[in-house]
């Protein structure tokens, strides 16, 4: 088993600081990178604000809250990132922009530090290709928000070798989360089930079925969903919806992926749910 003390992570956005928060509180130390300082200030303040709401509840000291901040070290040298033991990615969900960062990645890691990615919907196999040691690349989809959910979707590509999936399986529980293994595969497991389920919701409304209120309070009601699908939506955003409904409809080739007519309409007008304020709920301030 690879022993694993030093992660690095790059990003800091909302997936990234939330990944760096999580390693550092479970002692590990971070190197958190990013292209700008902007970027790791934005990211710093997410964390401080997160650990401030768990110190709020009783669930930290605030002297936890300060030494988890003191664990991690920011840069925007990705050179910075050379003694560590593994990188997790979550930088744009672009293709090009993951492998040249994993190529560059090659010539400033030891050659058995890990790549983990963080990507919801990039092939792992492909990524793994760009690098000139695929085995050691992997996939670490964890959910938003990070300090929150459970689960770690752990997706192995074809050339990712057994010492490393058990060594990031034991990485997952160790920072306090739930591993699942997966092969790699368009949409993984959670977004292939669950992103159908949000457009045929979306499909229901466009039929005018019902109202996005009754779909929503059906599902609650008669399946105990905690919420439903049109609100999970609007909160996911459902442009990162149309994205995963055309990952799977372009990689497997399938009608029954096809995208929502009332989906692609959504996404062309900028109502995108909850971070524009207006999708299949209004959320502007009344
Ligand atoms: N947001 C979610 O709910 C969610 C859930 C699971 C997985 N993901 C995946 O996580 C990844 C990041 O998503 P996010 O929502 O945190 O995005 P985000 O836009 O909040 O953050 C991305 C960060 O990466 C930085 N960045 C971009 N290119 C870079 C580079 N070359 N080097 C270093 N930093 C770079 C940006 O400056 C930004 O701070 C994506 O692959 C996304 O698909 C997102």
């Amino acid at each position: 088993m690879q022993d694993i003390q030093q992660i690095g992570v790059i990003g800091a956005g909302t997936m990234g600081s939330g990944i760096a928060q999580i390693c550092a509180a479970a002692g590990f130390s971070v190197v958190m990178q990013d292209l700008s300082d902007r970027s790791l200030e934005r990211g710093q303040a997410a964390i401080a604000a997160s650990l401030a709401r768990q110190a709020r509840k009783g669930l930290i000291s605030d002297g936890d809250a300060i030494q988890v901040q003191g664990r991690i070290a920011t840069t925007t040298h990705l050179e910075r990132l050379e003694p560590c033991d593994i990188v997790i990615e979550a930088v744009v969900e672009k293709l090009e922009v993951k492998t040249a960062l994993l190529q560059r990645l090659d010539g400033i890691c030891r050659h058995d530090a890990i790549f983990a990615s963080n990507t919801s919907s990039i092939s792992l196999t492909e990524l793994a290709a760009a690098s000139a040691h695929p085995g050691r690349v992997i996939g670490m989809h964890f959910f938003n928000p990070v300090p929150v959910m459970q689960l770690v979707e752990i997706i192995r590509a074809l050339q990712t070798t057994d010492i490393v999936a058990e060594a990031v399986t034991a990485l997952t529980r160790a920072i306090g989360k739930t591993p699942r293994v997966s092969k790699d595969s368009y949409g993984f497991i959670v977004n292939r089930l669950l992103a159908p389920q949000i457009n045929e919701a979306i499909n229901c409304v466009h039929e005018g079925l019902a109202t996005a209120e009754d779909i929503d309070s059906m599902m609650k009601l008669g399946a105990n969903h905690p919420m439903g699908p049109l609100a999970l939506g609007d909160l996911i955003g459902l442009d990162v919806v149309l994205n995963i409904m055309e990952t799977l409809y372009q990689g497997f080739d399938d009608p029954k992926y096809r995208p929502s007519p009332l989906l692609k309409q959504m996404v062309a007008a900028g109502y995108l749910g909850r971070k524009t304020g207006k999708g299949f709920a209004d959320y502007h301030p009344a």
